[in-house]
């Protein structure tokens, strides 16, 4: 294991650790955080030019292990009441990038029951045939093998992307949605509905249940980071699984919105990212100043 690099900050509330998401896992204090909220890359979708990013693996056999190995280490890292909110997004076959992993090598891989063959006819396909346009089911995928590997799954909500720009296709719908799985350790966890209630759509002045559709709009890339979560996101999920003064990590910080938001909800933030660069610009524009404007609900 290697050994991850000093605080790339630490003010007593934030702090921003350096390295690999596993590796840098390994070194944190048993149930000493409350919930987990974050957003691994996506499969075979985007390249941040790392040796060791998640999403670049040969196949998607290989990704979902990747992120089962770190939610296997992360389940010790979590408290027995904690919850882990886990966004991901989809990916076609015909992508760049995801062909090259969705066609045999989901066979072998030790976690889940998906099974892929290759060749033969259309009957004999068990699975995704990585050779044509196939969406390859990734979030569901993930979240089965957390589930085989002993996580809970207790909510699959919608995140719609209410400002989705049209995509240039011409033979199916334009995806305008993302996936965050709520998991629990146990099936008695931390769990604050009211601090996520919504406005009753029958009775003015009331509310009810947050419903599993989330409507919320992307928000363009801060600095060099381009996959950047929108404020509200992490926002429900640090009201609904934490108290004040709880910790919240994100093992894939990025621009650390999960981390300015956490900071500004009054809760403690541990963030890790393997690219130095996106932790320091995090500094400069989420941590430098005392207000936050931006990720104010
Ligand atoms: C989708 S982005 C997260 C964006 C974040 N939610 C935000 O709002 O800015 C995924 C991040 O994971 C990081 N990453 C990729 N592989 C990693 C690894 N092995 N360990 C830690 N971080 C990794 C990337 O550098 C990237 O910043």
């Amino acid at each position: 294991m290697t050994v991850p690099s000093p605080d790339v900050f630490d003010d007593g509330t934030v702090r921003l650790l350096h390295g690999d998401a596993r590796d840098v896992a390994a070194t944190l204090p048993s149930a000493s955080v409350q919930a987990i909220v974050t957003s691994p890359p996506y499969f075979g979708l985007r390249q941040y030019e790392q040796p060791g990013q998640y999403g670049a693996e040969a196949s998607l056999g290989d990704y979902i292990d990747h992120l089962t190995g770190l939610f296997d280490e992360l389940w010790r890292v979590l408290a027995d009441d904690g919850t882990l909110w886990l966004n991901l997004g989809d990916s076609y076959a015909s992508q760049p990038g995801a062909a090259r992993g969705a066609d045999s090598e989901l066979a072998g891989r030790k976690h889940g029951a998906a099974q892929i063959r290759t060749g033969g006819t259309r009957r004999k396909k068990a699975g995704v045939d990585g050779s044509r346009k196939n969406l390859l089911g990734v979030p569901w995928r993930v979240a089965f093998a957390l589930q085989d590997a002993g996580w809970i799954l207790r909510s699959d909500i919608i995140w719609r992307k209410s400002n989705a720009l049209p995509e240039s296709v011409t033979d199916r719908p334009t995806r305008a949605h993302e996936y965050v799985f709520l998991f629990a350790k146990s099936d008695r966890y931390y769990f604050d509905a009211d601090a996520i209630a919504e406005p009753s759509r029958k009775r003015p002045g009331e509310v009810v249940n947050r419903r599993t559709v989330w409507d919320i709009p992307t928000v363009p890339s801060v600095g060099s980071h381009e996959a950047v979560f929108p404020p509200d996101l992490p926002r429900l999920a640090i009201r609904a699984g934490t108290r004040p003064g709880d910790t919240v990590l994100d093992p894939f910080s990025g621009s650390s919105t999960t981390g300015a938001v956490a900071a500004l909800e009054g809760r403690q933030y541990v963030g890790i990212d393997l690219n130095r660069d996106y932790l320091e610009q995090s500094v400069r524009e989420r941590f430098s100043q005392p207000v936050l404007p931006w990720a104010a609900a």
